[in-house]
């Protein structure tokens, strides 16, 4: 996408109707929604297409095997990927099949412009065609001389009378395009495979096929009865006859498209055929196209015969959607690939949005109803914030920044560090305390600030969880529109006086000690009772704590098997490159100090721990964080107004058993 630009067109690759949604698509389509939500928030007039490729050899064959119509089984299928599109609440504006009437007259239209301009002729193919990939090899390019060089398979010989589009006449032009527009291919490193590429030689391309005919026609004026299109040269035209070339050109303003996202195996029709036919058809290239990479599944390939294909709609509603769409944002750099496991996803909830995000709203719904009685007015922040503040709005600044290179995760990871920035704020100036102290307008200034925060942070993140995000507007009574954009992100003004309204909490705390009793939840059918354990007692664990433990009733034998002592920190460091770690040294009375990892710096600092008496489990087995031992764990309560630790109230000896 383009800073500044009015008219922003989005598009994913059309997807096969020879399968169901997976992640792939999926993770395609977010990202596009994302984009596409991204762009409206900031006052751009955006156009967002989506839709699915039918025509070719590949959907003829599956169909033949499921005993069905080409169009019938084209149209079942379609409309699974349309369903979970809308099920999904992506915002696409148009949603396009390439059996539509319209898009056919507009490739044929397409066609006929490129052959009167002298760029499509008639002659003989002959050569190696891979039916899945829907690509021509020569002999040479092949794997052992018969298997396709990018997905292994079988290829059969074809040998027929073809069209050809003149792609050879095209080699110069495409490689002064690469060159004198430098974001045309994201990410870099696939740009220059591409030139690579080309710069070895292009052979003319076929474009029509006569061995079956599913796929739209020539143009009538042609007379080739036997001919259909290249299911590649009817696919890519989808860009256009979606906007109404060759019909109405209602939408054509749209064009050039601002972004074509699509995986890294389709890049090559994308940058090199789609441009080419592009110039022959005297029409502007697009800006960007964008290559991201591949999932797999735990470290593996996924395919149907390994029974490990990731169904997109199980896991938006085992963990939520909007926790589906941060994580595939979040867990890996556009352009390389990502791997998917229940344990890397389970772990962005708890940490990224359980603790960083949602326990930050609790605490300004806690803090404000304490000691506010839900009112908030931000007229002291600047008095006592303004170093927080500017700290926070130079990070904000440069954040889009990021979504026009495609570095969504950068995006995200500039956001939680304002977080990061707001959580540590309330462990420094400890409002609770301030009340104690009777410095209320200071407590106000502090809770009204992270609620600013709050704010700014909300409206960039409505485009990745828009349901979660809408909450969290109302909870702090802002309005996700691009007037307040413009106010609260670009102008950097405050909010006015604030009423927070009550919440639930938006990521409950999914408990890891599942996952092991159903790794593969997500495939099995027998296992989607297990899936529903999950959600279950993950809402159990947090809403019905009560009721567990009396479930769970301990005698006094077990409680004595934990060894509390009283200890005193004698020193204490901050771990480096560790938000959350500080290494304590505490002392138990025993020959050696204990060496203790504590998950508290966002809420302590060092120095201000050391001399102080705290309550240790003493007998818990060693373990090691970051590299360094842990020989022990400090007790302390967490709750809307922040972690504290737990002391005794008066000191006592060094080693004292608690009971
Ligand atoms: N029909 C063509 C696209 C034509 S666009 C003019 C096509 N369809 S597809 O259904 O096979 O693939 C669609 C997209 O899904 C591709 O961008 C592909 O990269 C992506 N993915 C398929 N499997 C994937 C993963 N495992 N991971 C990420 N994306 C993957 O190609």
């Amino acid at each position: 996408m383009n800073k500044n630009c009015k008219n922003v067109y989005i598009t994913t690759p059309i997807y096969y109707v020879n399968d169901v949604a997976h992640i792939g698509h999926a993770y395609t389509t977010i990202i596009a929604d994302m984009l596409a939500r991204y762009s409206r928030l900031s006052g751009s007039s955006t156009y967002f297409l989506t839709g699915t490729d039918e025509h070719g050899q590949k959907i003829a064959q599956s169909a033949i095997s499921r005993n069905k119509s080409p169009m019938e089984y084209a149209t079942e299928i379609s409309s699974k990927f349309k369903t979970l599109w809308d099920d999904f609440d992506i915002t696409y504006d148009k949603f396009i099949r390439t059996t539509d009437e319209e898009h056919k007259i507009g490739v044929q239209k397409a066609f006929l412009k490129m052959y009167e301009k002298g760029d499509i002729y008639k002659g003989e193919y002959e050569g190696y065609y891979c039916v899945s990939c829907e690509t021509f090899f020569t002999q040479k390019q092949l794997i052992d001389e018969q298997f396709c060089p990018d997905c292994g398979k079988t290829t059969s010989i074809v040998k027929e009378e073809s069209y050809f589009f003149k792609l050879s006449s095209y080699e110069d032009k495409l490689l002064k395009w690469y060159e004198e527009s430098e974001d045309c291919i994201l990410p870099r490193a696939k740009k220059n495979e591409i030139i690579n590429f080309v710069k070895r030689g292009l052979r003319d391309l076929s474009i029509s096929r006569t061995s079956f005919d599913w796929g739209i026609k020539l143009p009538a004026c042609l007379n080739e009865p036997k001919h259909v299109m290249y299911v590649w040269l009817d696919a890519l035209m989808n860009y256009i006859t979606a906007l109404g070339y060759g019909n109405d050109d209602k939408n054509m303003n749209q064009w050039p498209a601002s972004v074509h996202l699509v995986g890294k195996d389709i890049l090559r029709f994308h940058s090199i055929y789609w441009p080419a036919f592009l110039m022959s058809l005297g029409m502007p290239l697009p800006k960007h196209i964008a290559a991201h990479g591949w999932w797999t599944r735990d470290g593996e390939k996924m395919s149907k015969s390994k029974a490990n294909v990731i169904d997109p709609k199980e896991v938006a509603n085992a963990y939520g959607l909007d926790a589906f769409r941060y994580f595939l944002l979040r867990e890996v750099p556009f352009g390389q690939d990502g791997d998917f496991s229940q344990k890397a996803l389970i772990d962005r909830i708890n940490s990224d949005l359980g603790n960083d995000l949602g326990n930050l709203l609790n605490r300004i719904i806690g803090m404000s109803g304490k000691y506010f009685d839900f009112h908030l007015s931000s007229k002291d922040v600047l008095k006592y914030h303004t170093k927080e503040l500017e700290e926070v709005n130079s990070i904000l600044k440069n954040v889009e920044e990021y979504i026009y290179k495609m570095q969504i995760n950068k995006f995200l990871e500039d956001i939680w560090k304002v977080l990061t920035i707001a959580n540590k704020a309330i462990g420094d100036y400890a409002p609770w305390n301030l009340i104690k102290e009777n410095k209320k307008d200071e407590a106000m200034a502090l809770v009204a600030l992270i609620t600013n925060i709050m704010a700014k942070v909300a409206l960039l993140l409505h485009c990745v969880m828009p349901e979660k995000i809408s909450k969290i507007a109302q909870c702090i009574g802002i309005q996700i529109n691009t007037q307040a954009y413009e106010r609260i992100l670009k102008q950097n003004i405050l909010l006015a006086d604030t009423r927070i309204t009550k919440v639930e909490a938006l990521f409950p705390r999914i408990e890891k000690i599942l996952l092991e009793q159903a790794p593969n939840m997500l495939v099995k059918e027998e296992n989607k009772t297990n899936e529903k354990t999950i959600k279950e007692n993950s809402q159990k664990t947090s809403k019905n704590n009560d009721e567990k433990e009396n479930d769970n009733l301990i005698s006094i034998d077990k409680f004595f098997e934990t060894s509390l002592k009283i200890g005193t920190i004698i020193e204490a460091n901050e771990v480096p490159k560790s938000k959350k770690l500080l290494k304590l040294q505490v002392d138990l009375g025993e020959k050696n100090t204990r060496q203790i990892l504590a998950g508290i710096k966002e809420f302590y600092s060092a120095e201000n721990l050391i001399g102080t008496q705290v309550c240790i489990v003493a007998n818990l087995k060693p373990a090691k964080l970051m590299g360094m031992l842990s020989e022990g764990m400090l007790l302390a309560a967490k709750d809307e107004n922040g972690l504290h630790l737990i002391r005794p109230e008066k000191n006592k000896i060094i080693g004292t058993n608690i009971s």
